[in-house]
C-alpha cells in the first residue's frame, strides 16, 4: 500500500529576521559584589561587558512575540500565512501549554500549528532544521522560528560560575519557500551521558511544588573543554555538507556562549580576515537559544553582512546538544 506524498519540489530559506532586546542594560559592576568578582575578570574570561535583563512584566512569550512581529514585518508576510510556529526555549514559565501556542495567538497566526523545542543553547539551530524540513516536505509553507529566553529568572546571582554569563532576549526568523536552497543540511547531535554538566535543578515541577526557584548550574570548565574540543570539527562538517569553502563565508555566527570559545573556534577553522565574526556576547551576554538570531541581527544592522550572503551558525550547550547549518542572510 502506498500513501500520498506531498506534491512539492520546493527549496527553503530564511525570509525575514527580527529581534527583541530588553530595555534594561546591566553592567558587570552591578553583579560583581555578590560573586566577589570584577569587571576586568568578567571581560577577560567571558568577553561580556554588559547584558540585558527583562522586566518583571516580561517573559519568554512576550519577548518572543515582539521578535516574531519584527521578523514577519521584515519578511513581508502576514501572520495568517504562517503554518507552524516553533519556539526554542528552556525558560518558558509553563511546562505546558507551549510558548509557541501563546506567541501564535499573540501575533494572530490563527492557521498555525505550534510546538516548542527543548535543546537549550542548540535550540535555535534544531528548530531551523525542523523548519527547513517542514517547508521542503510541503507540510508547511511558512514557518516562524523563535528563540526566546528569560535566563535572569533561573540564574543564581550568588553563583560565581553563572551569575555573569546568562541574560535575556529573543530573536526570530521566518523560514519559507525560495527559488534556490538557502539553508544547508544540518549537522547535529546530543550526548546525554554528560547531562549533569549544565542542568536546571530543582526541576521546574519540583520547584513549583516547593515554591523554590529553578536554578541553573554549570560545570564551566567541562563545557568550555567540550565546546572548544569538538565544535571545530562540527563546524568543518557543516561547511563540508554545505558545499562551501571557509573562504566563501561572509560571517561566522556561533552561539554566544563565551568569547574565548568563539575565538578558539575561529582559530580552529582558520577563517580568513574577510569573514565577519559575531561577538554580540559583549553587549548581550549569553542568551541561549536567542543568541544566534540576536547576533545575526546585530551584524545585519551594522551593515557587516547583507541579504543573500552565506553565514555559518552553530548552537551548543546543555544536553549536551549541538546543531548547525550554513544559511543565507535574510
Ligand atoms: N570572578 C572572579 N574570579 C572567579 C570567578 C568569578 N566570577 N569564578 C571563578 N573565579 C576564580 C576561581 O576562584 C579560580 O581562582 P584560583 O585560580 O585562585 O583558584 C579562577 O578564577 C579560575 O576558576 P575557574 O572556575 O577555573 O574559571 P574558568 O577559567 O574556568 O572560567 C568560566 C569560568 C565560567 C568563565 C569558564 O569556565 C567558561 O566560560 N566556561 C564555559 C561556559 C559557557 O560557555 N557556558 C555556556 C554554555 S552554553
Amino acid at each position: 500500500m502506498t500513501l500520498n506524498t506531498p506534491d512539492t519540489n520546493t527549496h527553503s530559506g530564511l525570509l525575514g529576521l527580527g529581534v527583541y532586546r530588553p530595555a534594561r542594560i546591566v553592567r558587570n559592576d552591578e553583579l560583581v559584589e555578590r560573586i566577589d568578582s570584577s569587571d576586568e575578570w568578567i571581560r577577560e574570561r567571558s568577553g561580556i561587558i554588559e547584558r540585558r535583563f527583562a522586566g518583571a512584566d516580561e517573559d519568554v512569550a512576550s519577548m518572543g512575540t515582539i521578535a516574531a512581529r519584527n521578523a514577519l514585518a521584515d519578511a513581508g508576510i502576514d501572520a495568517v500565512d504562517i503554518d507552524t510556529v516553533i519556539v526554542a526555549t528552556f525558560t518558558h514559565k509553563y511546562q505546558t501549554p507551549s510558548a509557541s501556542a501563546e506567541i501564535a495567538a499573540n501575533i494572530g497566526a490563527v492557521n498555525a500549528s505550534a510546538f516548542d523545542v527543548g535543546a537549550a543553547c542548540a535550540g535555535f539551530c534544531y528548530a531551523i532544521s525542523v523548519a527547513d524540513a517542514l517547508v521542503r516536505s510541503g507540510d508547511a509553507r511558512n514557518v516562524l522560528v523563535v528563540g526566546s529566553e528569560k535566563l535572569s529568572d533561573v540564574v543564581n546571582f550568588d553563583d560565581r560560575g553563572t551569575a555573569f554569563i546568562f541574560a535575556d532576549g529573543a530573536g526570530a526568523v521566518v523560514v519559507g519557500p525560495t527559488p534556490e536552497q538557502g539553508i544547508s543540511p544540518t549537522v547535529w547531535g546530543a550526548d546525554g551521558s554528560s547531562r549533569e554538566v549544565i542542568i536546571m535543578s530543582p526541576d521546574t515541577v519540583t520547584a513549583g511544588r516547593e515554591g523554590v526557584p529553578s536554578l541553573l548550574t554549570m560545570e564551566g570548565q567541562r563545557v568550555f573543554r567540550w565546546a572548544v574540543g569538538s565544535m571545530g570539527d562540527v563546524c568543518k562538517e557543516i561547511l563540508d555538507k554545505s558545499g562551501l569553502q571557509a573562504g566563501e563565508l561572509a560571517a561566522f555566527v556561533p552561539h554566544q556562549a563565551n568569547i574565548r570559545i568563539t575565538d578558539a573556534l575561529v582559530k580552529k577553522l582558520d577563517l580568513e580576515d574577510s569573514v565577519v565574526i559575531a561577538r554580540d556576547i559583549q553587549h548581550a551576554g549569553n542568551t541561549s537559544s536567542a543568541s544566534i538570531p540576536l547576533a545575526l541581527h546585530a551584524l545585519r544592522e551594522s551593515g557587516q553582512v547583507t541579504k543573500g550572503q552565506p553565514f555559518l551558525m552553530v548552537g551548543f550547550g546543555a544536553g549536551l546538544a549541538f546543531a548547525g547549518q550554513v544559511a543565507l542572510v535574510p
